[in-house]
């Protein structure tokens, strides 16, 4: 893990994909929070200021890699960038939400392996380590040279759903991927878990279904690592109510919710979305800032 070490100043510098979550994180690690200068040029070219001594300091880069993924990621870059030319002796990278991750091998000849380049340009930039949340797999953060940790926020989620008084609840994993996150998540509430499986009844017919537990009028929540389009979660909500759950939650630490999907969601019938602030949107119920305390 890494460590503070003593005599050097910690400093958290805010980038603009995640302001709310470095004020967090600066305040839980009673530390000072600086605004960086950033701007466009005409031609759409970014201009990255930091205005404060760094020198011998350690900094941490909190800047998430959600939409425009590109546009943040080199920012994230030109940050990191500047806080080592400015003479900072560490310069953490903290990617709440790692854009990207799902493109962690070559699923047919000639494809890129996107992440494994953007963790290799992170490197590049010049950060000392690098911390992100509940990254697609965690064989991604292999990618490194430098100390890089994938922390989860599924013990938090738990927190928060535990609240909430579920009635006879059970934790879901989205897909078997997901069985361990659904774990983590049940363990704070004192709930059973399993996760949905996929399951063709016919060559026309496909069943997603508990693998093991049933469902019948008890509270359910689905657990996952992103929600994106939302496809994932309305089938199973699809499903689950022809068992006749109760009330369906839905709860993931990226809210990536692209176009009308938290829409479509509540539509479909789920009661409440809950997600973390990885990526910052109505529905970040949870922040992560306290996660970094640990690993700090
Ligand atoms: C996939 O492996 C991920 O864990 C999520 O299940 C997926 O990204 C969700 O995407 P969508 O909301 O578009 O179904």
């Amino acid at each position: 893990m890494l460590k503070i070490c003593a005599g050097i100043k910690l400093i958290v510098i805010a980038g603009s994909a995640s302001p709310r979550l470095s004020a967090r994180v600066a305040r839980e690690l009673e530390c000072e929070l600086i605004k960086p200068v950033v701007k466009r040029f005409p031609d759409g070219e970014f201009y990255v200021r930091i205005e404060a001594e760094l020198r011998g300091e350690h900094v941490v880069v909190v800047q998430s890699t959600c939409s425009p993924q590109n546009d943040n990621l080199i920012e994230l870059c030109f940050l990191i960038g500047a806080a080592r030319d400015l003479g900072a002796k560490r310069v953490t990278s903290f990617v709440p939400y790692l854009a990207y991750a799902r493109q962690d091998k070559r699923f047919k000849a000639g494809e890129a392996v996107s992440v494994s380049t953007v963790c290799k340009l992170i490197e590049a930039a010049g950060a000392t380590d690098f911390v992100t949340i509940d990254v697609h797999h965690d064989e991604v953060m292999r990618n490194f040279s430098i100390p890089a940790y994938s922390l989860t926020a599924m013990p938090l989620l738990g927190q928060h759903l535990n609240k909430l008084k579920l009635r006879d609840p059970v934790v879901l994993g989205a897909d078997k991927g997901s069985i361990d996150r659904a774990k983590r998540v049940s363990l704070e509430m004192g709930a059973e878990h399993d996760y949905l499986e996929k399951k063709r009844i016919s060559p026309r017919n496909v069943v997603v279904k508990p693998k093991r537990l049933n469902v019948l009028n008890r509270d359910v929540v689905i657990v996952d690592d992103i929600i994106s389009t939302g496809g994932t979660i309305i089938e199973a909500v699809r499903m689950l109510k022809r068992q006749k759950a109760r009330r369906i939650y839905a709860a993931c630490t990226h809210p990536v919710l692209v176009g009308k999907a938290l829409q479509k969601i509540k539509i479909a019938g789920v009661k409440n979305i809950i997600s973390t602030d990885t990526i910052e949107h109505p529905v970040s119920r949870v922040s992560v800032a306290p996660l970094i305390t640990d690993v700090l």
